[in-house]
C-alpha cells in the first residue's frame, strides 16, 4: 500500500480538494482500493464525501485508542473502492491527549493502525491540517510519499523550507522510505500574468515541481456544496482533466 500525505503549512492551497479528488480518481478511474484519511479537525474531506459526524469514530480514535480495531473506524463512501476515516473537532483534544501520554509511542500511531489494513488497500491518501502537530507528524511517519499543493500568490512558498525540514527529519529519524515527490500548482490561471510568472519562479526553486498544473475553475466551489468530486460534478472542466493527469504523473514516478 502506498501512503500519500498531501500537506502544506498554509490553508486554502487545495490540500482537501486535491486529497478527495485524487482518492476518488484512483478508486473510480483506476479501479483501485483507496482509503482516505481526514487528518484535519475541520473535517472538510469528511464533509465533501458526506460522512462528517460528531458520533462516528474517526482519526481522533486512531490517535488515542488502545487495541484499536480499524474495521470500527473505517467507513465506506458512496463510491466503489473509496473508504474514509473521518475527522471532526475531537481531533483537537486527541492531539493534546497524545502529547500528554508518554507511556506509548506518540509518533507511530497512524503507522501501527495502517498495518492492520496494509493488504486491503492499494492506496491511502492523507489530507492534512495546515500545521506541524502530532497528527501531521503521525501522517508523515506513516507515509511513503508526500506532495505539496501550492497556490501562486505573493507568499506561495512561505513555510516550504520548514515543511521540507520536517519531512527530512522524519525520514532521518523514523521513516527512511519517505519520498518527497514534489510540489504541484493548484488554482492556476494561465491568463493571469502573476500566475504564469509565479509558476516559473516556483519551477526555478530547488524543489521538484509536478508538470501538471491544476487549473482554477468556477465549478470547484459549487462541487463542494454539492458534495461531489469534481470529475462527477463537472467532467469536462479543466480541473477534472488536470487531477486525472496529476494522478497519472504521480503513479508513473
Ligand atoms: N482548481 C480550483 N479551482 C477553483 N477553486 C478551487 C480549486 N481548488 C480549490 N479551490 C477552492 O479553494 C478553496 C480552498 O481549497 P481547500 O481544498 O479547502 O484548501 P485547503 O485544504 O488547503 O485549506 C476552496 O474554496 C476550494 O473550493
Ligand atoms: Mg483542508
Amino acid at each position: 500500500m502506498k501512503v500519500l500525505s498531501i500537506i502544506n503549512l498554509k490553508g486554502g492551497v487545495a490540500k482537501t480538494i486535491s486529497s478527495v479528488n485524487m482518492a476518488h480518481i484512483l478508486a473510480t478511474v483506476h479501479g483501485c482500493k483507496v482509503l482516505l484519511i481526514d487528518n484535519d479537525k475541520q473535517g472538510n474531506a469528511s464533509k465533501i464525501l458526506n460522512r462528517h459526524s460528531y458520533d462516528n469514530k474517526g482519526t481522533a480514535d486512531v490517535m488515542t485508542e488502545r487495541g484499536l480495531n480499524m474495521a470500527e473506524i473505517i467507513q465506506h463512501t458512496d463510491y466503489d473502492g473509496l473508504d474514509i476515516i473521518t475527522a471532526n473537532m475531537k481531533l483537537l483534544t486527541a492531539n493534546l491527549e497524545v502529547m500528554l501520554d508518554q507511556k506509548r509511542p506518540q509518533q507511530t500511531r497512524f503507522r501501527k493502525a495502517l498495518e492492520q489494513v496494509q493488504k486491503e488497500y492499494d492506496y491511502c491518501i492523507i489530507d492534512n491540517a495546515p500545521d506541524i502537530n502530532i497528527s501531521t507528524i503521525n501522517a508523515l511517519v506513516a507515509s511513503t510519499d508526500v506532495m505539496v499543493p501550492i497556490t501562486i500568490d505573493d507568499f506561495a512558498i512561505d513555510g516550504l523550507a520548514e515543511l521540507k525540514e520536517q519531512i527530512d527529519n522524519t525520514r532521518e529519524d523514523l521513516n527512511p522510505d519517505l519520498k518527497f515527490c514534489g510540489c504541484f500548482i493548484t488554482q492556476y490561471d494561465r491568463t493571469n500574468e502573476a500566475d504564469t510568472q509565479g509558476a516559473e519562479y516556483l519551477q526555478a526553486q530547488q524543489y521538484p515541481v509536478f508538470k501538471t498544473l491544476i487549473r482554477r475553475t468556477p465549478k470547484m466551489k459549487p462541487s463542494t456544496f454539492a458534495r461531489e468530486p469534481i470529475i462527477d460534478y463537472s467532467p469536462r472542466c479543466g480541473a477534472s482533466a488536470d487531477y486525472k493527469a496529476l494522478v497519472e504523473e504521480w503513479l508513473k514516478m
